[in-house]
């Protein structure tokens, strides 16, 4: 930005969620207007210099003037099977995307970046890295929701609107209590005895912040791009973690059939209490067996995009995790 011109607008849903506080972060650092979508319930951090929108995603007068005039509208809002239920989850992950798509339509704004997830896409045959073009059969409601939605964006950008869609691997990094804490408790706890098998991408947060800026910037309409980071097994990544910040890495393995073991009983017990009460099924279990690795080579061409090793992201993660969680 040159020192006359007028700053650009974004605006953010999902701004008070793990990864929007950190891109609104960057955003403001960067000398953005930041716009951000809050709930009346949500908890908007410490983050200066935010203006807040209070609604939530079917609140489409707050959504309109949310997006009106933006140059950038980054949605990130979404919500997983940990939090919500199956219907829920659709409701907010599809349904929701389509609440803004039509918003973003009606009202004059720029470009939409829609993150989804990589777990919709998953190596196939020989492959032992899916790209984007490996679109896979989306298992449990989260990544049904995800696919519906990503074609909503698809269709968005086919009809003159501007948009694409990122989709990050298992994103790492401070302010995130779920799997950078599970990750950082098997690497440092020696309370924590037991790690996954299996593996995955693991990127860390200021990487996707990264990505998703270049996407803004770079992206074509209409297109996807992976935002991964290093490839590693659940061991090796505990034993990384475990040397970074000399703790006592998790040693003892869950068998493979312990974890397919347990996505029957999930579903039997679901069906007992006739409601959702595990985030998985037997597919999702067995998924969670599989080594889930990504390429983000595209990204890095097209986009200019490169991740960190694990060990850049570790120190700032572990400072939150001290402070934070334990
Ligand atoms: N974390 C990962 O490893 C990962 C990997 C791949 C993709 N993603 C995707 O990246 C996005 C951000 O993930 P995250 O880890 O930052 O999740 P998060 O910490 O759970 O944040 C989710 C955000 O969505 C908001 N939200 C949920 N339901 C809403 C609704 N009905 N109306 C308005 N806002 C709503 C939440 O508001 P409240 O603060 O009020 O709850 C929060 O700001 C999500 O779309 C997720 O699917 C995450």
């Amino acid at each position: 930005m040159t020192a006359t011109s007028e700053p650009r607008t974004a605006a953010v849903t999902g701004a008070t969620g793990f990864l929007g506080t950190h891109l609104c972060d960057r955003l403001l650092d960067d000398g953005w207007e930041v716009r951000g979508l809050s709930r009346p319930t949500s908890e908007r951090g410490d983050l200066e210099g935010i203006d807040w929108y209070v609604g939530d995603l079917f609140d489409d007068g707050t959504l309109r003037s949310l997006v009106d005039g933006a140059d950038a509208v980054f949605h990130l809002a979404g919500i997983g099977l940990w939090s919500a239920g199956p219907d829920t989850v659709w409701t907010v992950n599809r349904d929701g995307t389509e609440r803004v798509l039509e918003a973003c339509r009606d009202a004059d704004a720029g470009r939409v970046v829609f993150t989804s997830t990589s777990g919709t896409r998953r190596p196939v045959g020989d492959t032992d890295f899916a790209d984007e073009s490996d679109v896979a059969e989306p298992i449990g409601a989260y990544q049904a929701s995800k696919a519906a939605a990503e074609g909503l964006v698809d269709r968005y950008a086919e009809t003159n609107g501007d948009a694409l869609t990122v989709h990050p691997t298992s994103i790492f990094g401070p302010g995130d209590e779920e799997f950078t804490a599970q990750l950082l408790a098997m690497g440092a706890e020696p309370t924590m005895p037991a790690y996954l098998p299996g593996g995955l991408s693991i990127v860390g947060v200021s990487d996707v912040v990264d990505g998703l800026l270049a996407a803004y910037e770079h992206g074509e309409a209409g297109d996807h791009y992976i935002l991964g980071g290093e490839n590693l097994t659940y061991d090796r990544a505990v034993s990384r973690i475990a040397d970074a910040v000399d703790g006592s890495p998790a040693r003892i393995r869950v068998p493979a059939t312990a974890i397919r073991a347990a996505g029957p009983v999930a579903e039997v017990v679901d069906a007992v209490a006739d409601r959702r009460m595990f985030p998985f099924d037997r597919q999702m279990a067995t998924l969670a067996t599989q080594r889930l690795f990504y390429t983000s080579r595209k990204a890095n061409e097209e986009l200019g995009y490169e991740y960190q090793p694990l060990e850049a992201h570790v120190p700032d993660a572990m400072e939150w995790y001290r402070a934070s969680v334990t």
